[in-house]
Order: structure tokens, then sequence, then C-alpha cells
């Protein structure tokens, strides 16, 4: 490839080896429906990727198939079961999450009928790939400060049940289950520059010191880091790089951990999009891994043929007016490189060595 990485040779041209290369982990989703359907993409995982995560098999409403205790293992086990026959990483997506809870859930009948099935999920499924998994996103998304709790946390049926407490039950059971993976909290919008964002920046500070003032055990914050890359809020690196510092003051790893560039707003000249969508990549690597706590970095996808932002029926775009495919991701929908895969090696070469973790 010509362009700045050219003095690189061709096999150092992965992701993975850039990354590793920094003390970082590089990886990106994937779903059993694309090991077992999709050699070429298979490929250029395992190529790129020294992480992967199950972008929907390990989710409890995905798996649950009617009913409690009635969950299919299957995608979740054949996701695991390739991170580990090559080798990889895997982290685990995951345990709870007020969006994705299976229906019966909510029939449940008292505190302690809720507990039990709390426990029994975190113990089944993280007990299934006990001493697998890199990272554990035990609870996904627990902070909405528009809900007006003093607390920053997500008002919903977790929170009605247990209060703040619910977050200590998860974290501890998912410890006891599996003492070696890094439990994280995983939140969304905190990257840019908003008045809304800097809210829940501050709540989701609020909810981590809460927690370890309470002794719930947690390792790392995950920072889903779905970007846009035009038509956007603002984004600033030292505000960025200041948060960033603050999580790392509290003693905790930070994960880059749903990365992507929706283009949904930017001119249809393709072009175009992709020099905006690799700037902003450029713009947020380059600030997040100054950062040494950082020490994952997570696509949401590897390539523009399986995004969640291009609609897989079609290929329509799902958020672009005219129609257009976007491409958010590194390859194209035909597995090449685009400059947005460029961008990010760039900003693994340039990142600061950090020590793994
Ligand atoms: C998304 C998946 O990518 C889609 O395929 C699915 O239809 C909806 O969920 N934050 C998260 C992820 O934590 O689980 C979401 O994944 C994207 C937003």
């Amino acid at each position: 490839m010509a362009g700045p990485l050219s003095g690189h040779a061709a096999e150092t041209l992965a992701l993975r080896k850039l990354a590793t290369d920094k003390g970082l982990l590089y990886g990106t989703t994937i779903s059993a429906q694309q090991v077992t359907g999709d050699p070429r993409f298979v490929d250029l995982v395992l190529q790129q990727a020294g992480l992967v995560v199950a972008e929907n098999d390990m989710k409890w409403q995905v798996m649950n198939r009617g009913g409690r205790g009635n969950d299919d293992y299957g995608p979740a086990d054949t996701v695991a079961a390739f991170a580990h026959e090559n080798d990889l990483a895997l982290r685990g997506h995951n345990l709870l999450w007020y969006h994705r809870t299976p229906n019966w859930f909510f029939d449940l009948d008292g505190r302690q009928e809720f507990e039990s099935a709390i426990v029994e999920r975190i113990r089944r499924l993280a007990g299934r790939y006990r001493g697998m998994v890199h990272s554990w996103d035990v609870v996904n998304e627990p902070v909405e400060p528009k809900d007006g709790r003093p607390d920053g946390l997500r008002t919903g049926v977790f929170l009605e049940m247990f209060g703040p407490d619910y977050l200590d039950l998860a974290y501890r059971t998912a410890r006891e289950t599996d003492p070696a993976a890094r439990l994280v909290v995983n939140e969304y919008d905190v990257e840019l520059d908003t008045p809304e964002q800097e809210a829940r920046r501050m709540a989701l500070l609020r909810v981590l010191e809460r927690m370890q003032r309470s002794g719930t055990p947690v390792d790392a914050v995950g920072v889903q880091a779905h970007l846009s890359c035009a038509g956007g809020p603002p984004f600033s690196a030292v505000r960025l790089r200041r948060f960033l510092a603050e999580l790392a003051g509290l003693g905790l790893t930070i994960q880059i951990t749903e990365l992507d560039v929706t283009d949904e707003n930017a001119p249809s000249d393709e072009v175009v999009r992709d020099r905006l969508v690799a700037d902003t990549y450029s713009r947020f690597l380059d600030a997040a891994l100054d950062e040494p706590a950082v020490k994952v970095v997570v696509t949401w996808g590897l390539s523009d043929r399986h995004s969640w932002i291009v609609r897989k029926e079609t290929h329509e775009s799902k958020w672009r007016a005219d129609g257009l495919p976007s491409r958010p991701l590194p390859f194209d929908a035909d597995l090449k490189p685009k400059p947005a895969f460029e961008a990010i090696a760039q900003a693994f070469v340039h990142a600061p060595q950090r020590a793994a973790g």
C-alpha cells in the first residue's frame, strides 16, 4: 500500500501486529453465521484481529428461545470455539443489558426471583466460557443522566428491584464465576464535546467511583465510540484526553469497545466520504491512544459487508438519505482496505508504547 505506511513490509500491515507492537490488542466483532458462512471474511479476521467479540450471539434476548432456562448456546459456542482454536482473545458481550433482556424476565415476581435470574444468567454464561474470556461487559450501558438520578444511573428493572446494588450483584457474581476475566463497564456517547456527553462522562465517573467505594469488582471501562464523520457533534481531543486520564486515575484500564464511523451525513462521493471517515478515525485514535491506560481497540466490524449500519438484506444504507451503502469500517464490502484502514494502522504506529493489560 502506498502512503505513509509504505515503509512497513506487507506482512506487518496487519492491525493485530501493529497493535501488539505497542502493547495494544486490536479486535473486531464476528458472528457465528460469519464463522461458518463467510470463509473469505474469516481469513481477513484471522489476518487482522487479535481479539473477537460476538456482535449479538451472547446477548441474553438473542440467546433466549422463549422462556426461562431456554437459552441457545450454539452460536455463542461457535464464536468462543473460533477464538479458542485460533488463539484469539475473546471479549464477552454482554452479561446484562437493559435493552436486550428477555420478556419473561419482566414478569418475574419479587426481588428474590429477579436475583436468582440474574445470578443464573451470569453463572451459566460466564461459567461456560470460564478461563477463555479476556474481558466481560458485565453491565452494558448502565448510565443515563437524562433519567434524572443524582447517581447518574439508568432507571429500569434492575435498578427498581435492587437500587444501585444491582451492579454489585452482577460484578461480584461475574468475578466469582470467572476470576481471570477483566470486568468492564461499557458505555456509549462519552466521546464528544457536547453538554449531553459531558453529563454522561460525569455520570459514568460517579458510577465507577461509587462501585469502587463499595468494593464492587471492576477492572476496566469500555468506551464504545460509535462516531460520525460529518454533521455530528464536535470532537475535542483535549476533552477526550482529560476524560480518559480521569478514568485512568481511578486505576482502571480503558478499552475502546465498538469503534466505527458512520458516514450518514457525508457527501455521496466515495473518495470524499472515505477521507472523512478516515480522518475521524485518526482524530479519535490519535487522542485516545495518547492515554497509556487504553489497552484494547475493537472496531464494531471489520468490513462494510457486515456493519450494523449497513442494512444486511439489501446493502442499502440504513442511515443515508441517498440510499448509498455506508462505508464505516476499515475494509470495504469486497474486503479491500480503505483509507480508514490506513488511518487506524497509522494511529497504532504512532501510539506510545504501553504495558499490555
Ligand atoms: C448492535 C448490533 O451491532 C446490531 O446487529 C443489533 O441489531 C443491535 O445491536 N451498543 C452495543 C451493541 O453495546 O451491542 C450494539 O450492537 C450497538 C450499540
